[in-house]
């Protein structure tokens, strides 16, 4: 069985534990875009790792982790990431493999990522992670990016690093003020960086298309969520890489004809970290009680994030463009003891209602949610373990979840560790 994993809101819906979960009965786990601007925590037997770029399935021993092409790859943050496992008692080596086609993120790009956001006038910044995500998807597309393959031929590397830098150094003496950069320096990196980065690296779309004729099972982990992503997301505040469903398919070479399934991953309620509109936002009292009880806070970057009532719009949204065939429900626990809650079913935008997400993102700013509210509940849910051992309340809340947005719910999360969850 080869499944998407999506995150159907903007990001932080709790992917990190259920990728845990399903790489259990996967044999592969394939991340397939973003790079280390994602932050997935998961705890096992009360211990917490942060991953950024590795799949989560390296918490399992015998699992293969692989990073596709569609992915932006900091080698430090790579090597980092892998030390910090090994050192864990996690063996890394032999199982995770990169795609040689996968572009490099270079000291360039977080130094463009900070000096563009900086040059930005409040309300225009996106309030990046930082991480060059930016800037190193842009060289993807304006075709002067580097690739792993790339690092294999010095000669070639020499003849288009120099382009790349000369070209780079216009832009931030003229445009930044900035001091340029030095050929040298960014050589002498690719030099550092090459070997251990080179012997990672295989053709992940032909490795993944023989472990999936050989029956094998693959996980592809998605990273951010569907109102990220740079098509289908709010514009401009978005990220750099497709987060949505199709992502997974260009960002890995698998052909859409292998994939069996498509799971969306929600929070019962609705975050976001980093700027742009949120209709559904929580006045100020409410967002610090939500933010306190859910750990609201990056796991990237520390920052708070922004907490909201669940927004149907935004989640049929993502129901659409994902086909998504189910949902995994996260973090229901932390509304318990609210007297109501409140769940958006359309939005007001200039006077006219409507239930479908506006692309325009001033009509998106303009949106103010039309609620509709349900009765909460007081019980500590942490212990349930099946659907009946929920308040009738709860039940209620997600059976209205399902309904609108047409999607059946098949995990619910009731608390951060692994045992703390309902299948149904
Ligand atoms: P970038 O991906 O660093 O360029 O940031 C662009 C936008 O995406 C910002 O609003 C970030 O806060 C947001 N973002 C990027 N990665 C994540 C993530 O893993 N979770 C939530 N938001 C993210």
């Amino acid at each position: 069985m080869n499944r998407i994993l999506i995150g159907a809101q903007w990001g932080d819906e709790g992917k990190g534990k259920v990728i845990d979960i399903l790489a259990a009965k996967s044999d592969v786990v394939v991340r397939y875009q973003g790079g280390p601007n994602a932050g997935h925590t998961i705890k096992v037997h009360g211990r917490k790792f942060v991953l950024h770029l590795i799949p989560s399935g390296v918490l399992y021993p015998k699992k293969v982790c692989v990073i596709g092409n569609g992915v932006v790859i900091d080698p430090e943050a790579l090597f980092e990431e892998i030390d910090m496992l090994e050192r864990g008692g996690v063996k890394v080596r032999g199982r995770l493999f990169i795609s040689d086609q996968a572009h490099l993120i270079f000291p360039y790009h977080l130094l463009m990522d900070r000096l563009r956001e900086a040059s930005l006038k409040r309300g225009k910044a996106i309030g990046t992670t930082k991480r060059g995500i930016g800037p190193c998807y842009a060289d993807k597309m304006a075709r002067v990016g580097i690739r792993v393959c790339d690092l294999k031929s010095m000669s070639y590397l020499r003849q288009r690093l120099s382009d790349v830098v000369r070209e780079r150094n216009a832009v931030l003496t003229k445009v930044y003020k900035h001091k340029p950069i030095s050929f040298k320096k960014t050589f002498a990196y690719c030099k550092k960086i090459r070997s251990r980065l080179l012997k990672l690296a295989i053709d992940t779309p032909k490795y993944l298309y023989e472990a999936s004729r050989a029956g094998k099972d693959i996980l592809f982990e998605g990273a951010q969520g569907t109102l990220l992503d740079v098509d289908h997301g709010t514009y401009p505040f978005v990220t750099s890489s497709n987060a949505t469903v199709g992502g997974a398919i260009t960002g890995t070479g698998i052909a859409p004809t292998f994939i069996d399934r498509i799971l969306g991953v929600v929070k019962a309620y609705t975050t976001r970290v980093g700027e742009g509109p949120f209709p559904s936002q929580f006045p100020a009292g409410l967002m610090e009680i939500v933010q306190k009880k859910g750990d609201e806070f990056g796991s990237t970057t520390g920052r708070p994030r922004r907490c909201g009532w669940f927004d149907a719009v935004i989640a049929g949204h993502a129901v659409r463009i994902n086909g998504l065939d189910a949902m995994a429900i996260m973090k229901l626990d932390v509304l318990s003891g609210l007297k109501e809650l409140k769940i958006a079913t359309a939005y007001r935008v200039n006077g006219k209602v409507t239930r479908d997400y506006p692309h325009a993102i001033n009509e998106f700013s303009a949106a103010k949610p039309i609620y509709e509210t349900m009765k909460g509940w007081d019980e500590d849910i942490t212990g349930c373990k099946k659907w009946s051992d929920l308040p009738v309340n709860a039940r209620k809340y997600l059976k209205r979840l399902e309904q609108l947005t047409g999607t059946p719910i098949k995990i619910v999360s009731v608390g951060s560790q692994r045992h703390q969850t309902i299948f149904l």
